[in-house]
């Protein structure tokens, strides 16, 4: 049987095994799926010791960065990332990195949500490596400009200035901006903290302006919470994205494209 990880540390919370079994399943594919603990500073071990005899495995934080370093060839959208959260190991043994988690926020928007990107203005809060991960897939979808704003300008600034090549992309601070935008995407961590980020409430316009929170809780997070009370039309958490990235690690290793339908309403309930 092929055998599939995910490798994080902390790694205990991860629903990644539930989500591959329920693909597995659901595709009729044999397959066997398992979290590993990896030492803080045992990631390069564990995933070789793994990948002697899995197929691929999963990365996530805070190894995705390094997995970046340690792969032999890059996708397009792990390049741009700086951060691989997809590995495949290749006929020849040499591994291949990619990274899922854009396409996967993208396809939760677009399919999930119902919500094109083509022609929006975007805000994306946040400028760690969670944001950078999204960028270039926002950008593909041909959103009309996407603004990236930061607690720290200039890491705003130094990021956008990484994908001006690959479309409408801009830098702020917090308060820079006021205009209400069409769509906020929260790539922070303060939802960890149970924090805000300090964006205006302007750029809400009530009934309108869709608000995703790339976190996810049992309860809305506090962003979500925050925005539905400033009139954003839908609040949606990362849990559509989790569970997309996976399916898109599923097709890469796989060749077949899970439905996510079944598998989030699993989640959910
Ligand atoms: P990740 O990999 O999750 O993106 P990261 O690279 O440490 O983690 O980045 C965390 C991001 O969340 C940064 O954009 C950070 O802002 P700064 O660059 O100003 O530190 C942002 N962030 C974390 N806590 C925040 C808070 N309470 N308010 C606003 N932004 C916050």
């Amino acid at each position: 049987m092929d055998r599939y990880a995910v490798i994080g540390n902390p790694i205990s919370h991860s629903k990644s095994p539930l989500i591959h079994g329920m693909f597995a399943k659901q595709t009729g594919q044999a397959l066997s799926y398992e979290a590993l603990l990896a030492p803080l500073d045992g990631f390069a071990q564990t995933l070789q010791q793994f990948l002697r005899e899995g197929k691929g495995v999963n990365v996530t934080v805070p190894f995705k960065e390094q997995a970046w370093e340690l792969v032999n060839q890059h996708s397009a959208a792990a390049y741009k990332a700086g951060a691989v959260n997809t590995i495949m190991r290749q006929g020849d043994g040499s591994l291949l990195g990619d990274n899922t988690d854009g396409r996967g926020l993208v396809r939760d928007i677009q399919v999930n949500a119902g919500l094109s990107l083509a022609g929006l203005r975007v805000l994306l809060v946040g400028a760690g490596g969670a944001a950078r991960g999204v960028i270039q897939p926002i950008l593909a979808a041909g959103v009309d400009q996407l603004c990236v704003v930061n607690r720290t300008v200039p890491k705003a600034e130094a990021l956008a200035a990484l994908f001006v090549d690959d479309g409408p992309i801009s830098a702020a601070g917090f308060q820079w901006i006021e205009e209400p935008v069409d769509l906020i995407i929260n790539a922070t961590s303060a939802s960890l903290g149970g924090e805000l980020p300090g964006i205006s409430a302007k750029l809400i316009r009530p009934g309108h302006t869709l608000c995703y929170d790339m976190m996810y809780a049992k309860e809305p997070t506090v962003f979500n919470r925050w925005a539905a009370e400033q009139g954003a039309v839908r609040c949606l958490d990362g849990l559509g994205m989790l569970v997309e990235q996976a399916a898109e690690a599923f097709l890469l290793w796989r060749g077949v494209r899970p439905d996510t339908a079944p598998v989030l309403a699993a989640l959910r309930g």
